[in-house]
């Protein structure tokens, strides 16, 4: 029996009954319902009612090549046939993780060609922290340990995900986090920089947090910084263009590991294959998932620098780590077939060169005026739009969080899928919007935000 033989009353209920969902409160929840998505094409998706919402969000920032791709359905069906599955432990490897392992390191910064998976952003990121710790440990330094990471930073949900990231309310769950890590100042400007202070400087102050943090643990304790490079679910946090250049200054300096955490804005979503190019860093982990098969497959990559594999080889000695998943050879085949899609469609130039300053600019100019909004920002396809009480005092409305909320609701309603995180809407679209796209996205965002407004001022 499909989905089909069920009303959406009939599935909502069902979902109430068993189905526990992520980030979620189940007493709101059961109490409104879900919203069940059926089918996609292109830049939209459907619920069970047949509306059709324009997706702003690539999913949960991975679709990049858009919904209902016959290739992506037709490289794993056909893998499935041939081989569904076998692992890459004891010394075995399948086809498409060995030649995807080859065309990652082609597209990664130069001094990157390993390739380590896991089928999660989380999964491998806590891949990343047991092999920067193992790397010191056969380095013969065991004691440089400690992570630096940030405030309000998003690396998952697993234990050490979550003990990485910066989310206060996650950590307040884990009941203990991971030992030895520390979070600093995250370079967001619009809260953070002090009057009159230019976007240069601010990049230097939030990158000196980073040397303040080494200096204070001792540097001959500290193991590695890791950071999104925009950060994303925090809320499109941007930093200057200062801050990266900084930030891995210090780190060489202090001999700190610099690990990316790109598993939003891997794969094209800031103009280039990854972030780190955007920002000329050349870090020693990048960690990769979502957009590696367009979220068609679940499959991450953790690209390992050169530094780290040379010591891996050269000192032997098992690494004691891995999933059973690792390399499956079906999302494997995916992401091959993904890569080319966004290769042939020339889908990393056309943000860089076309889309993307198209949407900073249309961000700017239809929704920048609007008395909600205090600022836009965006970097390549990622955008945010801070939502307050008052430009100029950028006061926000009270309870915290709530105008967002009203404003992101207004939008679905008006066929535009985005999220609301705090007081900031934030954008993350499939990267085949055309300028078309985006003109519709910003009339239906400008609408929800009319809206939103009238509803503010009866409150
Ligand atoms: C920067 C970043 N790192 C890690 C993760 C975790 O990825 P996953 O949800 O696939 O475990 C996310 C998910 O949104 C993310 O945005």
């Amino acid at each position: 029996m499909t989905y089909q033989n069920y009303s959406l009353k009939q599935l909502q209920q069902i979902d109430a009954a068993h189905h526990l969902h992520p980030f979620t409160d189940h007493k709101e929840m059961r109490e409104t319902g879900s919203r069940i998505i059926t089918h996609a094409n292109g830049p939209f998706i459907y619920d069970s009612e047949g509306t059709e919402i324009l997706d702003g969000m690539a999913g949960l920032w991975c679709v990049n090549v858009g919904y209902g791709r016959d290739e992506l359905a037709d490289a794993a069906y056909a893998q499935m046939k041939e081989l569904p599955y076998y692992n890459s432990f004891f010394k075995c490897s399948t086809p498409t993780p060995v030649l995807l392992a080859k065309k990652l390191a082609e597209i990664a910064p130069k001094h990157i060609n390993q390739v380590f998976y896991g089928s999660s952003g989380s999964e491998a990121n806590d891949t990343a922290l047991r092999l920067v710790r193992h790397y010191w440990v056969l380095e013969g330094r065991p004691e440089k340990n400690r992570i630096i990471s940030r405030k309000m930073g998003y690396h998952g949900s697993t234990i050490a995900g979550a003990s990485l990231g910066g989310m206060d309310l996650m950590h307040k769950q884990l009941g203990g986090a991971v030992p030895n890590i520390v979070h600093v100042m995250m370079p967001y400007a619009y809260e953070l920089a002090l009057p009159g202070e230019s976007d240069h400087d601010f990049g230097l102050r939030a990158a000196k947090a980073v040397e303040d943090a080494i200096l204070e643990a001792g540097a001959d304790k500290v193991a590695a910084f890791i950071g999104e490079p925009v950060m994303g679910a925090g809320g499109v946090k941007i930093p200057p263009m200062s801050y990266w250049p900084e930030v891995q200054r210090i780190c060489r300096k202090y001999d700190v590991l610099l690990m990316l955490d790109e598993v939003i804005t891997g794969y094209g979503r800031t103009g280039e294959w990854f972030a780190a190019q955007a920002f000329d860093v050349e870090p020693d982990t990048i960690t990769t998932a979502k957009a590696l098969t367009s979220g068609y497959q679940p499959l991450s990559a953790l690209l390992v620098g050169d530094r780290i594999a040379a010591t891996l080889v050269e000192k032997g000695g098992e690494f004691y780590h891995g999933y059973t998943y690792a390399g499956h050879p079906v999302a494997c085949a995916v992401a091959l077939k993904n890569l080319e899609i966004i290769e042939r469609e020339g889908l990393v130039e056309r943000v860089r060169n076309d889309t993307g300053p198209y949407f900073a600019r249309a961000l700017q100019e239809r929704l920048g005026g609007h008395d909600l909004v205090g600022e836009v920002r965006s970097f390549g396809l990622m955008g945010a739009i801070e939502i307050v009480k008052d430009k100029a005092t950028k006061e926000r409305f009270l309870p915290a969080g709530s105008a967002a909320v009203l404003v992101r609701d207004h939008a679905v309603a008006q066929g535009m899928m985005l999220r609301a995180t705090g007081d900031t809407m934030i954008l993350s679209p499939p990267l085949i919007w055309t300028r078309e796209t985006i003109d519709i996205g910003c009339d239906r965002i400008a609408r929800a935000l009319d809206l939103a407004e009238a509803d503010l001022h009866k409150r």
